[in-house]
């Protein structure tokens, strides 16, 4: 018996080797110099591309094939698939797409959020509201920007009076901006709006958008952002993003900045970086994501508490941005962007956006050496800030 199933399994492996054999020799044939001739196919032989169930997945498909310069260069939009034709929007890409309302399949049952994001989802332009002009005059080594609401006037005053005080540190100069967008009347926000306006004559570091500046319109201020940086500040050296709850140890950073070397000098983008992660299932989780919006893993991405990286890298996120449909949660879609340009977030170990041990918070010695922690209070910004500008301090 066993020796049958020997002879057979024989058998059947030389049957392979002699098919393989065929397709390789057919596939070789010579021409009458006696030269290897190489065989191309008359048609197309890469598999037609289906669409993807999930949303953002069908948009992401659909700008991959309107960007892909062999398929644009040698078809007409007849060629191309039907379902392509979905996101040509018929009118302003601004206005409600209520397209969607029937593209998405459970849309009917998503959460509002869901419902607002995916109406306004082709939606980049919004209007500026503030944009202190001259901010850039000088070209910034490191630009800090926080991403803040309306009301948080506390957070950002003692940003202004400890890690994110701008003019020139460690002979470095440093610039400070602040992004906002708009709370709305309709979100129930209090009409902010003339305490906002003098903070801004008073401080001019505030850019303001008018767009509703809510959790999943972070996206939009990050795009908004990246169009900023190519028009008002391209001369940045590098650039920081984060919260207006984190401590930022500004000295830290501009002493980590000032001896990197090239390559890695332009091509830096480090943080708290999540690798093998991928959308929530959970309703009840803040950063849920249905099934019928995205189906895959999510690239290495940095953390959105705070992350550094160069001019350099901003421009190319910039453009690459174009070409990436807008993803609610925004320090996804920048992992999205970054693998979009072959690159990935590096980890370093500075950026504590879990925070540290609680033993260790109230020792001075423990800032030291970070570049990030989160959370902390305004309160907590100005003690910690205080601590690491003393002569006293003597950490071995
Ligand atoms: C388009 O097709 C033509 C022949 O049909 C070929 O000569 C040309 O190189 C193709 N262009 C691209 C960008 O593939
Ligand atoms: C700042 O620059 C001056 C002159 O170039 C130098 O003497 C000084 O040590 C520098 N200070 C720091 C903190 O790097
Ligand atoms: C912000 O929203 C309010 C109310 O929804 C609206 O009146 C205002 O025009 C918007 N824009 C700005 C810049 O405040
Ligand atoms: C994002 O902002 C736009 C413009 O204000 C708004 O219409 C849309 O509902 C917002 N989206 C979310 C998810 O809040």
């Amino acid at each position: 018996m066993a020796m049958q199933r020997k002879r057979l399994k024989l058998v059947v492996t030389l049957m392979i080797n002699l098919f393989i054999f065929i397709l390789i020799f057919r596939h070789s044939s010579q021409d009458k110099n006696g030269r290897q001739k190489v065989l191309i196919p008359s048609e197309p032989f890469w598999a037609k591309v289906t669409p993807n169930v999930a949303y953002w997945n069908r948009q992401q498909q659909i700008q991959d094939l309107q960007n892909n310069p062999i398929l644009s260069a040698n078809s007409s939009d007849t060629d191309l698939p039907d379902w392509l034709s979905e996101t040509t929007l018929t009118s302003d890409p601004c206005e409600r797409n209520i397209r969607v309302t029937t593209q998405v399949k459970d849309y009917n049952s998503l959460p509002d959020r869901f419902k607002d994001f995916l109406l306004y989802m082709h939606c980049r332009s919004y209007p500026t509201v503030m944009d202190p002009p001259d901010i850039c005059k000088e070209p910034p080594f490191l630009l800090l920007a926080v991403k803040s609401q309306v009301s948080h006037f506390d957070r950002r005053q003692a940003i202004r009076q400890s890690w994110g005080q701008a003019g020139v540190i460690a002979n470095q100069t440093v610039v400070t901006v602040f992004l906002l967008g708009n709370a709305t009347v309709w979100d129930h926000h209090p009409d902010l709006s003339h305490s906002l306006q003098d903070e801004s004559t008073r401080h001019q570091d505030i850019i303001q958008w008018d767009y509703r500046d809510s959790f999943f319109n972070l996206t939009v201020k990050e795009v908004l952002f990246l169009e900023w940086i190519q028009a008002r500040c391209p001369g940045a050296r590098f650039i920081f993003k984060g919260d207006d709850d984190v401590f930022v140890n500004t000295y830290r950073i501009l002493d980590f900045l000032k001896g990197l070397s090239e390559p890695k000098a332009r091509d830096l983008f480090v943080g708290d970086v999540i690798t093998d992660a991928g959308p929530h299932r959970d309703k009840k989780v803040k950063y849920f994501i249905p099934e019928s919006m995205y189906v895959g893993k999510y690239p290495p991405y940095a953390g959105g508490g705070g992350y550094l990286y160069s001019g350099d890298i901003a421009a190319r996120l910039h453009s690459a941005s174009q070409r990436v449909p807008l993803y609610p949660i925004d320090d996804v879609y920048t992992g999205m962007c970054l693998k979009k340009l072959g690159l990935a977030p590096e980890k370093h170990k500075g950026f504590r956006t879990f925070d540290i041990e609680e033993k260790y918070r109230s020792n001075p010695c423990a800032y030291k050496s970070l570049m990030l922690v989160h959370p902390r209070t305004p309160q907590q910004m100005i003690q910690i800030w205080t601590w690491l500008r003393s002569p006293d301090l003597n950490c071995q």
